[in-house]
């Protein structure tokens, strides 16, 4: 199998792409740069500067190195984003990707991992999330994921690709400093960011049902994540690979955001206490996945824990602050 992984220089497409190439997979990368940082790439893999949703550059692509597999995971990712430019979110992360599929079922490439995510669950009120929870995303970005899942599932069935659309939870740390996330999206750089600034960091409601009343999540290493889309591509691999599965990737775990801030603290060093602010709209209080499918169909399971993430992901904030 030769796998073209799209988004394949930004922070978790870097990870997946020197994971499959590692375990011994043809893998070539397509970026368009946007958020990609082509260094993040080892120079054995291929990097094509390029949108996913080139038509003409896609057949090319799929052509010259005779893909038989796409990992797609380049798309527009911010949720606050999304909700100011919907038409920006539809059109790039929905547009981009029926004209991907069209050139892979063109291409007779029967292969396709879509980068989903617990986005699409909205906030359920579940002690754990699992698959068949019903979907209710609460914001545009969300709604683009679970619209990819049904877009990706029906063209799969129309075009006898096998599918696997894998539903990440938050996703931290780094597995080398340089492949570290760059953005302050998430709560891990956004501390490192507040406490860089000599600023305490900050939780949004502590009033929340839950054991110490700030929100709880699930947080998954992004190298454990790589390791997951190996798992996946391997059993898309098999021929007798068909139909379409869908799977949660957390470690089934839930943390609080006290409690990661307070790990936070003892790895940087600066336990300054975390100022309390009022709740922001739309934060569930609990969105923790069932990691059960993913061990049973995967055979997979996360195996690195909360400090290793924070640690990783501090070293990896160090080293591009020095730059
Ligand atoms: N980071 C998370 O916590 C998280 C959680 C759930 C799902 N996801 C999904 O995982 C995927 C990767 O996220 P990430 O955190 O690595 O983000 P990222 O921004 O670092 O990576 C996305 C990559 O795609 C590229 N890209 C964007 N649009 C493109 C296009 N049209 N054509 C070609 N390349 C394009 C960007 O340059 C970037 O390198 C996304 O689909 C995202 O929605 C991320």
């Amino acid at each position: 199998m030769t796998w073209l992984i799209t988004g394949g220089a930004g922070y978790i497409g870097a990870h997946v792409a020197r994971a499959m190439a590692e375990a011994g997979e043809r893998v070539v990368a397509l970026d368009d740069l946007s958020a990609g940082v082509p260094t993040r790439l080892p120079s054995d893999i291929p990097l094509v500067h390029g949108s996913a949703g080139d038509d003409d550059l896609l057949k090319r692509v799929l052509a010259e190195h005779a893909v038989t597999g796409v990992v797609h995971l380049a798309a527009r990712k911010q949720v606050a984003e999304s909700v100011a430019q919907p038409t920006r979110y539809y059109q790039e992360n929905l547009g981009g990707l029926a004209t991907l599929l069209e050139a892979v079922a063109g291409a007779g490439v029967g292969r396709f991992l879509f980068s989903s995510s617990a986005a699409v669950y909205g906030n359920p009120d579940v002690d754990l999330i699992t698959e068949d929870t019903v979907c209710a995303p609460v914001n545009p970005y969300g709604e683009t994921k679970l619209a990819g899942e049904w877009l990706v599932r029906a063209a799969g069935r129309a075009h006898g690709i096998a599918t696997t659309c894998l539903r990440y939870f938050n996703v931290a740390g780094a597995a080398a400093p340089e492949l570290a996330d760059t953005g302050v999206f998430n709560i891990v750089p956004m501390v490192f960011d507040r406490l860089t600034r000599d600023e305490a960091p900050r939780i949004f409601g502590d009033d929340y049902p839950t054991p110490d009343g700030t929100c709880v999540r699930d947080y998954i290493h992004v190298a454990d994540l790589a390791e997951a889309h190996l798992a996946a591509a391997r059993r898309l691999s098999a021929p007798e690979a068909s139909g379409d599965l869908t799977v949660n990737i957390g470690r089934g775990e839930g943390v609080s955001v006290r409690e990661l801030v307070t790990l936070i603290g003892e790895v940087t060093g600066d336990s300054r206490p975390a100022v309390v602010e009022p709740r922001r709209p739309g934060d569930a209080p609990r969105a923790v996945a069932s990691a059960a499918r993913a061990a049973d169909e995967l055979g997979w399971t996360a195996r690195r824990g909360t400090r290793e993430m924070v640690e990783s992901a501090w070293q990896g904030w160090q080293l591009h602050r020095g730059r």
